[in-house]
């Protein structure tokens, strides 16, 4: 065998194991002959539909918004319209004082504007639980006087495509302000609703958020159609991407992120390559390898869910279409694993307030009231972690006795496959009854929320909550009072 033979026979030993994850079938049931997905879009491919939610709001916030702007010019690129794409964003970003490009926002460096032409569907308070589950379910009279009205009209041929960018908690997902999150089995009774109306095809949903597994783990039935993606597993944190200070960083007049990794690792990808030649499972992989921690840099577990076997080989141009400029760039599993990332960095989602805080700090002039602002926040954040912490800590010891037998209930995961919590009512009931005796439990107490979950399965009622949170908080605010 001469060499030249010998790196032919590799060549094709190599592609036969990339092509089953290298090619994608345009929809399900076609036979292996129609592999390769046709030029048109006169298939049997209905409307594409879109729903994207930011979850936040505050500066601070910045990426979640700009993640969800960026997502929209990938989907408007790739083909769909704006009256299949539905926007909720609260829209506080682009004139926000702290933001130095006025009318711009930014999801990398680079610093292409994302924010021009998007749909304002949902804004400020009409970015909310029940207006998102209404959107989905098609239901226009329920909207009637909230946003654009615009809602999913799909029809049994359609694909819907959601993407959902946030802080998350053990089995919800956060809403702007201090606005109710949605609780995972409210998410899925409307999926199942939506099943049972036949009014889809086929649904992609992506998650960033913190904890987002726990949306789904034991949760989505199978055979529902529906392929999940999200950023990280049940119990682990996500990451803002695009980060003052950090590798890559954010320009350094913005003392916020610009992006989460899985979310920039997904979007960076769709734009970037032909989506007709690409499969879910190819794009989960990339992301996945994108967003795994390396090294000394932090990550999380992108997680798959829901009908993987059945629909994985489909190609993401089914859900997200594709921008036709990219037709020659085919991904491949070498040219889009970006080795480069090994220089990359992420901050936690908890942290990133901080990091805008301190940042405002000390850039703005030494005595302006802008300093004593920033200060003032950062002080507050800071004093806010330290009571939502103690007050956990006190309702523990009210009902366990010691912190000991307190922290096998609060630091107790379930295994995979099962659901956060057996009793979604006493759940929300619990969040519901600590934040009425104790304030809300904000972006930064949303890692405690599991340890309520837990205290349902081992037989808490709510009513014992009301004793311990009332305890505690009473306690905490008498201490702060004699200092
Ligand atoms: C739509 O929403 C309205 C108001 O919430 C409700 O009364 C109605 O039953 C809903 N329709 C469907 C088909 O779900
Ligand atoms: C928005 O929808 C809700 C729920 O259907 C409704 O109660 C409310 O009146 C609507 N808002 C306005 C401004 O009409
Ligand atoms: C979830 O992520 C955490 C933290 O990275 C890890 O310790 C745990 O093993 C992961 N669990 C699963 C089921 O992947």
């Amino acid at each position: 065998m001469n060499l030249y033979s010998f790196f032919s026979t590799l060549l094709i030993l190599h592609l036969a194991v990339l092509i089953p994850t290298l090619i994608c079938v345009e929809s399900r049931n076609v036979g292996l002959k129609e592999f390769i997905s046709r030029d048109d879009d006169k298939t049997s491919q209905g409307t594409r539909w879109a729903v994207l939610l930011a979850g936040s709001n505050g500066y601070e916030n910045y990426r979640h918004q700009a993640d969800i702007c960026h997502a929209y010019q990938v989907l408007k690129k790739g083909g769909l319209k704006d009256e299949n794409i539905i926007v909720f964003m609260y829209d506080d970003i682009v004139f926000n004082e702290y933001n130095p490009r006025p009318g711009v926002i930014i999801n990398n460096p680079r610093g292409e504007d994302v924010y021009y032409g998007v749909p304002k569907d949902y804004i400020g308070n009409d970015v909310n639980v029940g207006n998102f589950l209404n959107v989905l379910l098609g239901n226009k009279s329920a909207l009637t006087g909230n946003g654009s009205g615009k809602v999913v009209s799909s029809g049994p041929k359609d694909t819907i495509f959601i993407y959902y960018a946030d802080h998350g908690a053990a089995g919800l997902l956060g809403m702007p302000g201090t606005s109710e999150a949605l609780y995972a089995n409210e998410l899925h009774d409307t999926l199942k609703r939506k099943y049972k109306a036949g009014t889809y095809k086929s649904m992609v949903i992506y998650i960033e958020a913190c904890e987002a597994g726990s949306m789904f783990e034991g949760l989505l039935k199978p055979g529902m159609n529906i392929y999940v993606t999200t950023a990280s597993n049940a119990s682990e944190s996500s990451w803002g991407y695009y980060c003052p200070e950090d590798v890559p960083p954010s320009p350094s007049e913005y003392t916020t992120c610009l992006g989460d990794l899985y979310s920039i690792a997904w979007l960076e990808d769709s734009e970037k390559y032909n989506m007709k030649t690409e499969s879910l499972y190819k794009q989960y992989g990339v992301v996945r390898r994108r967003t795994i921690a390396q090294n000394t840099n932090p990550g999380s577990h992108v997680t798959q869910y829901g009908d993987i076997k059945q629909l994985k080989n489909l190609c993401m141009y089914t859900y997200i279409g594709t921008n036709p400029e990219n037709d020659e760039y085919k991904s491949s599993t070498k040219t889009n694993s970006k080795p480069v990332q090994m220089l990359s960095h992420s901050i936690n989602q908890i942290d990133t307030d901080l990091i805008h805080f301190r940042l405002q700090y000390q850039k703005a002039p030494e005595g302006s009231k802008k300093k004593t602002t920033a200060w003032r926040k950062y002080k507050n954040a800071m004093q806010q972690r330290k009571y939502v912490d103690g007050s956990m800590d006190l309702v523990g010891k009210f009902l366990f006795g010691t912190a000991a037998k307190a922290s096998n209930v609060i630091k107790a995961v379930r295994p995979a496959g099962q659901p956060l919590v057996d009793d979604w009512i006493c759940y929300k009931a619990m969040v519901e009854t600590y934040e009425k005796h104790c304030g809300p439990f904000s972006r930064y107490g949303f890692k405690h929320m599991r340890s309520l979950a837990n205290m349902c399965n081992v037989g808490v009622k709510p009513d014992k909550m009301a004793d311990a949170s009332n305890y505690a908080c009473t306690t905490l605010r008498k201490g702060s009072l004699q200092h």
